[in-house]
């Protein structure tokens, strides 16, 4: 298979011969934790990188090395990496490429857990956390200095969807001879290839869309080979032993197969959700990519195949309003993650990004009322009346 074909048809068939499988359509499940060596001068050959073969499922397994060639594939890259979780996947590639002394800029948002990863993990060896507003990429060019190895961010950012331009700063980071990491998350390959655009890696939370029905947690790096072998024997194998299990590995291919055709279901939803909420009396403000109103649509417009499926929003009547109303819904479920198909709705400040003070929360964009929807795979007719459901008795008391 080639980069010849389009994206949906590499998600189903990249890789994978079933020919070379009896025929079986759907890719053998490897449930092994090893693998036996025909003779024990194969096994050190394998061992020392002389020969092809696996050794042990905390290095390399076939099920799972069919996923990394598939997701790397998609996202541009040469080679692929599948971790046991998101944040498995952004410790094993920070750990592996930083040393105490080194700085690390990163955007002023960040994922809840991975800000704490990055302050309370990072911090304690000796490594300079420093965040910088990326997205006005000519502040970048004022923070670098020699000790900037790395520069990391989400783009859209979870959880009030700032974006960041890719090209832009990853031509100013590789000036200052600095590494770009990408948590992609949010888009997906189907909407961003980061790489194509001047990123060296990118990071996922495979939990959310690549997985797509909410079954598994699981995350995956890709970028250039000879890095991705680094973060696969040193963060991977010696410094988090965060592997993915054959599984999970075998859930995300499934959920691979319908990516293309989930996102475009997403979107518009999304699409529909977003105007509609911008035009409900009681939503003082909208966040999503798709809107004319959203400060950054004209890049969204440039980056984005389509604006995603990720909606920030605030109520006029604030954080009391918001709890209200997310105690109103009868469809849509009340639960932190994302990219299912059920819609999912939560409140950052207590709940994924409560890993900051509330003065950090306050430094970084993540207002007290700020709420998220990940927009599911329901009739978008039911997700709107959910919303109006809960919407109206606020509207009925504020209107008293
Ligand atoms: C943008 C982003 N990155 C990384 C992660 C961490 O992924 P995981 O929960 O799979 O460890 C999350 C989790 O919500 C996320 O939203």
């Amino acid at each position: 298979m080639t980069q010849s074909k389009g994206f949906a048809t590499r998600a189903i068939h990249l890789g994978y011969d079933p020919t070379a499988h009896e025929g079986a359509l759907t890719p053998p499940l490897h449930l092994t934790s090893t693998f036996a060596f025909e003779t024990a001068e194969a096994g050190s050959e394998i061992f020392a990188g002389e020969r092809p073969g696996h050794i042990y499922s905390r290095i390399s397994n076939p099920t799972l090395d069919l996923l990394e060639r598939r997701v790397a594939d998609l996202e541009g890259a040469e080679a692929g990496l599948a971790l046991a979780s998101g944040m498995g996947a952004i410790t094993a590639v920070l750990w592996t490429l930083l040393s105490p002394g080194d700085e690390v800029i990163v955007d002023k948002t960040l994922y809840g857990c991975t800000f704490a990863f990055m302050h309370h993990g990072l911090r304690k060896f000796g490594i300079t956390i420093t965040h910088v507003d990326l997205t006005d990429p000519a502040n970048l060019t004022a923070a670098m200095s020699d000790r900037t190895r790395v520069v990391y961010f989400e783009t859209p950012a979870n959880p009030n969807m700032r974006l960041v331009d890719i090209k832009a700063v990853a031509e100013i980071a590789h000036a200052g001879g600095a590494q770009v990491i990408v948590d992609n998350t949010y888009a997906t390959p189907y909407l961003t290839r980061p790489i194509a655009l001047g990123a060296d890696l990118v990071v996922h939370s495979a939990t959310k869309y690549l997985g797509g029905h909410g079954d598994l947690v699981a995350g995956v790096v890709v970028g250039h080979a000879e890095a991705v072998t680094e973060i696969r024997l040193v963060g991977m194998k010696d410094m988090t032993g965060a592997v993915m299990a054959p599984f999970n590995a075998m859930l995300i291919l499934r959920g691979l197969k319908t990516l293309a055709l989930r996102m475009d279901r997403h979107c518009a939803s999304a699409q529909l959700v977003a105007k509609w909420l911008e035009d409900h009396p009681e939503v003082a403000v909208v966040h999503y990519p798709g809107l004319e109103s959203f400060g950054q649509h004209a890049l969204a417009c440039r980056q984005m195949a389509q604006p995603g499926a990720m909606i920030a929003f605030e109520l006029k009547g604030g954080l009391e309003a918001g709890r209200r109303m997310m105690n109103g819904l009868r469809m849509i479920a009340r639960a932190v993650s994302l990219g299912d198909a059920e819609t999912l709705i939560q409140h950052p400040a207590s709940m994924t990004h409560s890993t900051y003070t509330p003065e950090e929360r306050a430094a970084h964009g993540i207002g007290d009322g700020l709420i998220r929807l990940s927009v599911g795979l329901e009739d978008v007719q039911d997700i709107l009346d959910d919303l109006d459901g809960a919407l109206a008795p606020i509207r009925a008391l504020r209107s008293a």
